[in-house]
């Protein structure tokens, strides 16, 4: 007991300073200036508004806003994240449908997604402060980080900002970006390798899901009818899968939500990881992250809640990168909504 302890405490030192990077890169580049991956910038906007702070009105905002409605924490957070799994973090998730088009947000996993109008509220006070200068994603990006910081009082990882917006939002492309709650391992790390995401940011970033809500429409395959014979997933353990069966009796209502991490789904802790050790994952794409050797040892080593704020942190500055446009590219929307000129 005690050697696996020590063992598991020299593997996580390990793998911590192994992927260092920026987890608390505030201002710490490559050598010439703030630069990381992207071209984005550690406070990109700092002399770019005369009137107010970009970043600490973002913060009043979401903080009041998480204040007044603690599950806008894991709403925004889960925003971010698939705004940049689809055609990279571009606020491309907020276009609204026009006459022609189906954006991202009318696409199946769309919802239960929210927090549009927390963005349009920050928006718009940007812009009659600042108007043109400050982007959509970066808003996007801001409030991630600032509605999971809210419980800290402390930002909980660095947000480099720089995004440009893009013009293109389609339905279409949701589907095959977007994991499934049903994906297995295999099919995880590929879809996060596409986006240049490795097996830790997989298994650090899932544990995201340790604030939040989900609905029995999602889990009711792993309760009832796993593999098409009217059985449980044997990978979920038998008690928990009894509990969940209760809390999504069958014929369900598929908009009963449950919450993901049972025992703390308000708070962001590694609770997410003692529960999917256990067995207790609500999807099947969390139960995948114990079916590989190298992502089980990983999602023990996060169970301790130091190693995982650290690895989530340095998770969502890469996942925050991914295919985002700088300088020349996109726009600066002024309605989150609307691409410009339409
Ligand atoms: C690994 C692949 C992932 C899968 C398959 C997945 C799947 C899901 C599903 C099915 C839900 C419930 C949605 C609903 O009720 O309609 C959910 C909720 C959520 N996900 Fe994920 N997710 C993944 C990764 C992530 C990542 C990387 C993040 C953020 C970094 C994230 C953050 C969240 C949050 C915060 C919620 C709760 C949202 C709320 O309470 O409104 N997920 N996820
Ligand atoms: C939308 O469709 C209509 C009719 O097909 C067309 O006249 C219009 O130009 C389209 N608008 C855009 C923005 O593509
Ligand atoms: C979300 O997607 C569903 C199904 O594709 C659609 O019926 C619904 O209108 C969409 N919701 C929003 C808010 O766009
Ligand atoms: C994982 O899922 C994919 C897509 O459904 C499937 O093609 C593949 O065979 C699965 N892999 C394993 C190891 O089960
Ligand atoms: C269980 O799955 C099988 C195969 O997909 C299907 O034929 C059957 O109708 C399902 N049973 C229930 C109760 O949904």
């Amino acid at each position: 007991m005690t050697k696996s302890v020590l063992v598991l405490f020299l593997v996580s030192i390990l793998v911590v300073g192994c992927m260092g990077g920026h987890g608390n890169g505030h201002g710490r580049g490559n050598g010439h200036g703030h630069d990381v991956a992207g071209g984005l910038k550690m406070k990109f906007y700092e002399n770019l508004c005369r009137l107010v702070s970009v970043e600490s009105t973002v913060r009043e905002i979401v903080w009041s806003k998480v204040s007044a409605d603690p599950s806008m924490a894991a709403k925004l957070l889960r925003l971010h994240y698939h705004d940049c799994f689809v055609r990279g973090c571009d606020a491309s998730i907020l276009l609204d449908p026009t006459q022609n088009t189906t954006t991202e947000k009318t696409a199946g996993p769309n919802r239960s997604i929210s927090g549009y109008e927390v963005i349009d509220e920050i928006k718009t006070k940007l812009e009659t402060n600042c108007p043109g200068i400050v982007s959509c994603a970066d808003i996007v990006a801001l409030a991630a980080r600032d509605a999971v910081s809210f419980q800290f009082r402390r930002d909980m990882w660095p947000v480099f900002t720089g995004r440009k917006d893009g013009t293109v939002s389609l339905a279409s492309e949701v589907g095959g970006n977007l994991p499934s709650a049903n994906a297995n391992f295999t099919t995880l790390l590929s879809q996060f390798g596409t986006k240049g995401l490795n097996l830790n940011d997989l298994v650090t970033l899932s544990g995201a899901h340790t604030i939040g809500l989900s609905r029995c429409a999602l889990v009711a395959r792993r309760l009832y009818n796993f593999t098409g014979v009217g059985d449980a997933d044997p990978s979920l353990d038998v008690t928990y899968a009894q509990t969940l069966r209760q809390k999504c009796p069958n014929p369900q209502n598929p908009a009963t939500t449950l919450e993901m991490d049972p025992k703390s789904s308000l708070s962001f802790d590694s609770n997410y990881y003692r529960a999917l050790n256990q067995h207790k994952g609500l999807f099947v794409s969390d139960a995948a992250l114990l079916t590989n050797r190298q992502s089980a040892l990983m999602a023990k080593i996060l169970q301790n809640p130091a190693v995982f704020f650290a690895q989530f942190a340095r998770s969502m500055v890469r996942m925050g990168a991914v295919g985002v446009l700088t300088d020349g590219q996109g726009e600066i929307r002024k309605s989150c909504r609307v691409v410009n000129g339409q």
